[in-house]
C-alpha cells in the first residue's frame, strides 16, 4: 500500500481543498487503499513532525470550501538553510519525518517559494509531486495556477461595485489589487471590470501619461475614472532605481501602499477627489469559482496519475486547456511575468485602456 504525505504551503487560496480532494479521490480510484498523512501548516508540519493520519473520507465534502483543511504557513526559501531558534536543521528534519513515516511520495500544493523547497527536497532524494497554487498566477511553466480565477472574480466584483458608486460622483477611483511582483490579477480584473487605466509592475508608468488618460476621460464628458493598480505597480523613475534603493524609498515612505501616493499626486495635479479601495485578502477568501474547481480537480487527478506511475520530481501544469507536467527543476525559482508584448495587452490598449506607459 502506498504511503502518501500531503501539505499546503504559502499564502492560501480558494481552491486548495478542491485540489487535495482531486488528488485523494484520484489516488483512491487508481490505487485503492492508501496510507495518507496530512502535514499541518505547510512545511512546518514536515519539519516538526506535526501530521495527522487521514482517511480519503476526510477529503470529501470540501470541493467548495475555501482555505485549507491542513492549515498553511510561509517558510521563506531564503531561510531554509538557517537553523530555527532551537538549532533545528529544517532540511534534515523534513527528510527525517519523510523517512520516519516511510513515505512513497510527498504531495506539495504551493506557489513560487514552496516549489523551490519542493525541488530542494527532490534533490535531497525525496519523491515529490507538486501542484501550482497561487492567486498571483506567476508560476513559470503553467498557463494558469489554481486560485487565480477565483481571485480575479472577487477583484472584478470590487471594481463592479466601484463602478456604480463612481458613476454617481465625479471622482477618480483607485482599486489596488494583489499579485505580489506581477500584474496578472490586476490585468484580468481591470479588463473584466472595465477599468480605464491599468497599472502593473511589468509596465512601469509615466505619471504624466496617467494624468493624460484622466484628462482625456474628463474631456470626453466622463465624470469619473477608475484605475486598477497592482500592489507592485511602479513608476518609470522608480523602476530606474536599484532594488536596494527602491526598497529604502518604500521603507521611508509615509504612504501605506503605492495607491495612496498615486492618489495624492493625482489630487494635487488635477484637483479631483480621489478615493482608494483595497480588497486585500478578500481576494484569497470565500469559495472557489467553478473554473477553479474544474482545473483544481483535473490537476489533482493528474498528480494522482503521476504517483500511480511513480513519476516523481514533477509539477502538474495547465497548457492551454490541457493538463501536463514538467520537471520541478525547470520551474523552481522562475516567475511568469506579464509581457508588455502579450496579445492581451495589445487588445486592452486597442480598446483604449491606458497602461500609463
Ligand atoms: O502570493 C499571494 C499573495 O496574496 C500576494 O498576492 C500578496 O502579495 C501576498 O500573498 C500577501 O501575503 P500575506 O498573506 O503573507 O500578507
Amino acid at each position: 500500500m502506498k504511503k502518501i504525505g500531503i501539505l499546503t504551503s504559502g499564502g492560501d487560496c480558494q481552491s486548495l481543498n478542491a485540489t487535495m480532494r482531486g488528488v485523494v479521490k484520484g489516488l483512491n480510484h487508481l490505487l485503492g487503499d492508501i496510507d495518507l498523512y496530512g502535514f499541518e501548516d505547510g512545511y512546518r508540519g514536515l519539519v516538526y513532525g506535526k501530521y495527522r493520519k487521514m482517511k480519503p473520507e476526510d477529503f470529501s465534502g470540501i470541493l467548495t470550501r475555501g482555505g485549507t483543511i491542513l492549515g498553511t504557513s510561509r517558510m521563506p526559501f531564503k531561510e531554509i538553510h538557517i537553523p530555527d531558534q532551537f538549532g533545528v536543521d529544517k532540511v534534515a528534519a523534513m527528510k527525517a519525518t519523510y523517512h520516519f513515516l516511510k513515505l512513497d511520495c510527498l504531495v506539495v500544493l504551493g506557489g513560487n517559494g514552496s516549489q523551490k523547497t519542493a525541488n530542494l527536497l527532490c534533490e535531497e532524494g525525496l519523491n515529490i509531486v507538486s501542484l501550482p497554487k497561487t492567486i498571483d498566477n506567476d508560476l513559470w511553466g503553467t498557463d494558469m495556477t489554481f486560485g487565480f480565477q477565483s481571485a480575479v472574480d472577487i477583484a472584478t466584483s470590487t471594481i463592479d461595485c466601484i463602478h456604480t458608486t463612481a458613476s454617481s460622483h465625479n471622482r477618480v477611483f483607485i482599486v489596488e489589487l494583489m499579485g505580489h511582483k506581477v500584474g496578472w490579477v490586476t490585468l484580468h480584473a481591470g479588463i473584466a471590470g472595465g477599468a480605464d487605466i491599468i497599472l502593473i509592475p511589468e509596465i512601469p508608468y509615466n505619471f504624466d501619461h496617467v494624468l493624460d488618460a484622466i484628462w482625456k476621460r474628463a474631456d470626453s464628458g466622463k465624470g469619473f475614472t477608475i484605475l486598477a493598480v497592482a500592489e507592485g505597480a511602479i513608476s518609470q523613475e522608480d523602476a530606474l532605481l536599484s532594488k536596494k534603493k527602491y526598497k529604502e524609498k518604500q521603507a521611508n515612505s509615509t504612504y501605506a501602499t503605492v495607491s495612496y501616493e498615486l492618489a495624492d499626486r493625482i489630487h494635487e495635479a488635477t484637483g479631483q477627489e480621489v478615493r482608494v479601495t483595497i480588497p486585500g485578502h478578500t481576494q484569497r477568501g470565500g469559495v472557489p469559482d467553478p473554473f477553479d474547481r474544474v482545473i483544481s480537480t483535473r490537476l489533482g487527478v493528474a498528480a494522482a496519475e503521476l504517483i500511480a506511475r511513480e513519476e516523481y520530481g514533477r509539477m502538474v501544469v495547465m497548457r492551454g486547456y490541457d493538463v501536463d507536467s514538467i520537471p520541478l527543476s525547470e520551474t523552481a525559482g522562475k516567475l511568469k511575468y506579464v509581457s508588455p508584448d502579450d496579445q492581451i495587452i495589445k487588445n486592452a490598449k486597442n480598446l483604449g485602456i491606458s497602461f500609463g506607459d
